[in-house]
């Protein structure tokens, strides 16, 4: 039998049912992301709740993320004057066989301030690796495999351009049009999640991972990506998503906007003949049909808008590396990133 070893968190809410259920359930979810934890490897889950929120048990959240076999328990918190309000803090007890020293501890919002300690930390030790490059370069099938192997947290910030792109569609919207894009900003919500190793992308609460895949919204994200005030709200979700974390994200301006001092810098490009050609790959495998001339055309117009947009164009960061994935497989690739890395740890 494995040790037990138990990872803190906490977090703030509103004395509302609603909002103990939602912030419990965010706080939740991102200790088991964070430490990549499957469900049944949870014991037990224990929260304490200060006096002033007596609206709902976070267990009851607890219970919605999936956790029905781990011994929950709600307690209140022992009251100390001046002490952090609203808060719901959580011990989850874990058989992960891992140790004490690797659980990563998550205190969201407002209760970051009971353990600054942490917060200060995990962002010194943080590692980011970014990857940008033009549309089917490799940049997040790569970024899928260096994650694993490193066992770092893949941020597709394609996905998010792809899915303001659905969100808009849906909307009757069409991507080119930038101020009816800009005023329905406001309620575009989205959530990208690690579920059993996979990372998913959320719309409105609705698994869209595959629906985003398609040509019209990836043409789409490539229209709703030139807009600043897109730009600007995606890359503070990004920025967010990185902090305090080891991180590999791929899109077009990470190491040149979203992630200036990312430690490793990946500019990875092919010719346009060879990304056409592994798209068509993708897509016959997929049951679509493709015409090589027709999908090649879709990636230039694609390169031409990424390279020659105003805001935070596609450009290879001064400090990048830069690899012509062209003639490699993608073992190649991720064994070149993780030399990078490899080497800026040793350096
Ligand atoms: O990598 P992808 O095909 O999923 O990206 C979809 C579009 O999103 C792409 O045409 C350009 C845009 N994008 C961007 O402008 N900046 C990023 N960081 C990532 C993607």
């Amino acid at each position: 039998m494995n040790d037990m070893i138990c990872i803190r968190g906490a977090i703030q809410a509103e004395n509302t049912k609603e909002s103990i259920w939602k912030e419990t359930e965010q706080l939740v979810r991102q200790m088991l992301e964070e430490n990549q934890l499957a469900l049944q490897e949870v014991v037990a889950l224990q929260f304490t709740v200060t006096k002033d929120l007596d609206q709902a048990y976070p267990a009851v959240a607890a219970r919605k993320v999936g956790l029905t076999e781990a011994a929950l328990s709600c307690v209140q918190e022992m009251y100390v004057e001046g002490s952090l309000p609203r808060c719901i803090r959580a011990n989850l007890w874990v058989e992960n066989g891992k140790k004490q020293s690797q659980a990563r501890h998550v205190y969201l919002g407002g209760a970051k301030v009971l353990r600054p300690d942490l917060a200060a930390k995990q962002s010194k030790n943080a590692f980011a690796i970014a990857i940008d490059g033009p549309a089917g370069s490799g940049k997040s099938t790569v970024a899928k495999e260096v994650a694993k192997e490193l066992d770092f947290v893949y941020i597709d910030t394609g996905a998010m351009y792809r899915a303001v792109s659905l969100y808009c569609i849906r909307k009757g919207i069409s991507p080119r049009d930038g101020a009816a894009v800009e005023a329905a900003l406001d309620g575009f919500s989205m959530e990208l999640k690690r579920e059993a190793g996979q990372m998913k992308v959320f719309l409105d609460g609705e698994d869209v991972t595959t629906t985003i895949r398609t040509q019209e919204v990836g043409q789409g994200a490539s229209d709703v990506a030139l807009l600043l005030p897109v730009r600007e709200k995606l890359v503070e979700l990004q920025r967010q998503m990185a902090e305090g974390q080891n991180v590999i994200m791929d899109g077009r301006d990470i190491g040149t906007n979203v992630l200036p001092k990312a430690q490793v810098k990946v500019y990875l490009v092919a010719t346009a003949e060879e990304r056409a050609k592994r798209r068509v790959g993708e897509l016959e495998q997929n049951g679509q049909k493709a015409v090589f001339a027709t999908v090649l055309q879709q990636i230039e117009e694609r390169d031409h808008n990424d390279t020659t947009r105003e805001h935070n164009p596609l450009r290879k960061a001064a400090d990048a590396v830069e690899i012509d994935s062209t003639h490699m497989t993608i073992a190649q690739v991720k064994e070149a990133i993780i030399d990078l890395v490899k080497e800026k740890r040793e350096a």
